[in-house]
């Protein structure tokens, strides 16, 4: 397949554009580099440079790549940052995202993926949460991605895209070569932070909030590795080339197993032999209890599994990337 690849030069975006290439795929990236990483592409060609809500940069794109179907990832996307600057988030999700859905359809584009969240599930029941699931968004965050969701299902409508919404949970990892991993500037994750903690980049972790409704009171999240988010990608494009109908669904992606942050800490300190200093602070605004997928719609419709189900081995490519990359993709080669 011919395939743009919009913010293909961010953390989930480049895994999935490089997993595509390698599986013989014709990518063509589009990004503006306000958070990407040039580095985190194949030198070949493959990167255009510009934004989503500028027409021509996108046209462009799509007749260098002659491509028939689109994967959607370019956002801002960090919670916390999200209700601190709500204006950049209904900016660059909504109205780049419409901006850039409105050249799609002119240009003839009838497939289209987005990268969606599991933020949109907001503070939800112990169960682990299915599509079907209300949405309950906690953040601007989430509700951009939530707003992205029913544009792209009400513009399907009208316009006869066939589409599927990959609601991811968290993404963790890193490439198993240790060639490609999360590099955020500044960062926010969890995983990187405990890493840079141990590396001596931080002098500790704050861990945000102990007070959860949670078994050890801190947050649980459903950490999947980033190549599986890559290959479901692929799999979700096989997916929307073949319906013959317009239309499309949400599907969950994530490991069905949750993890607090404590129990992260702990697989972090397993992987590397070292002690993590870490101090309890306040809760972060927009953040929900538990976050936990259940992914059987992934597996039973696109035949998606997870490759990494256990956590320690997830972070330690993390570790394998942070250790030989401690400034990320500025670190010399
Ligand atoms: N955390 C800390 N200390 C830190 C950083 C994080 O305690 O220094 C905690 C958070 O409070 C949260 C957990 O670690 O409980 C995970 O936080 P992350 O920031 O790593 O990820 P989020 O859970 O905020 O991820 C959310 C959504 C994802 C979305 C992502 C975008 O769940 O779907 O935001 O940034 F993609």
């Amino acid at each position: 397949m011919n395939i743009l690849v919009t913010g293909g030069a961010g953390y989930v975006g480049s895994a999935a554009a490089r997993w595509l290439i390698a599986s013989g795929h014709r990518v063509t990236v589009l990004d503006d580099l306000s958070l990407g990483h040039r580095a985190a592409l194949p030198s070949d060609g493959v990167l255009h440079v510009g934004r989503i809500d500028d027409r021509q940069a996108v046209l462009r794109a799509l007749e260098a790549g002659a491509c028939e179907t689109v994967l959607h990832f370019a956002a801002s996307s960090c919670v916390g940052e999200s209700v601190q600057q709500p204006r950049r988030y209904w900016s660059n999700n909504v109205a780049g995202s419409l901006a850039l859905l409105e050249t799609l359809i002119d240009a003839g584009v009838e497939q289209l993926v987005f990268s969606s969240t599991c933020a949109i599930y907001g503070e939800a029941s112990d169960a682990p949460l299915t599509e079907s699931t209300p949405a309950a968004p906690g953040s601007p965050y989430a509700f951009t991605k939530y707003a992205i969701e029913r544009m792209i299902a009400d513009l399907s409508h009208a316009h006869g895209l066939r589409y599927a919404l990959l609601r991811y949970f968290n993404a963790a990892g890193a490439s198993p070569d240790g060639a490609h991993g999360e590099d955020h500037d500044p960062e926010t994750h969890l995983i990187p932070i405990v890493l840079q903690t141990l590396l001596g980049r931080r002098d500790r972790l704050t861990l945000f909030g102990e007070d959860y409704p949670t078994p050890d009171g801190t947050c649980v999240r459903d950490y999947v590795h980033v190549d599986d988010l890559a290959r479901a990608h692929e799999l979700a494009l096989d997916w929307t080339a073949a319906r013959r109908e317009p239309g499309g669904e949400v599907f969950n992606l994530g490991t069905g197993r949750g993890h607090s942050v404590r129990e992260v800490i702990r697989a972090a300190e397993s992987v590397t032999g070292r002690r993590v200093p870490c101090e309890v602070g306040a809760r972060r605004a927009g953040d929900s209890a538990r976050l936990v997928a259940q992914a059987r719609r992934a597996r039973d419709v696109l035949g998606w599994s997870v490759e990494y189900a256990d956590l320690e081995r997830t972070v330690a490519t993390a570790w394998a990337w942070h250790e030989a990359h401690p400034d990320g993709y500025a670190s010399p080669v």
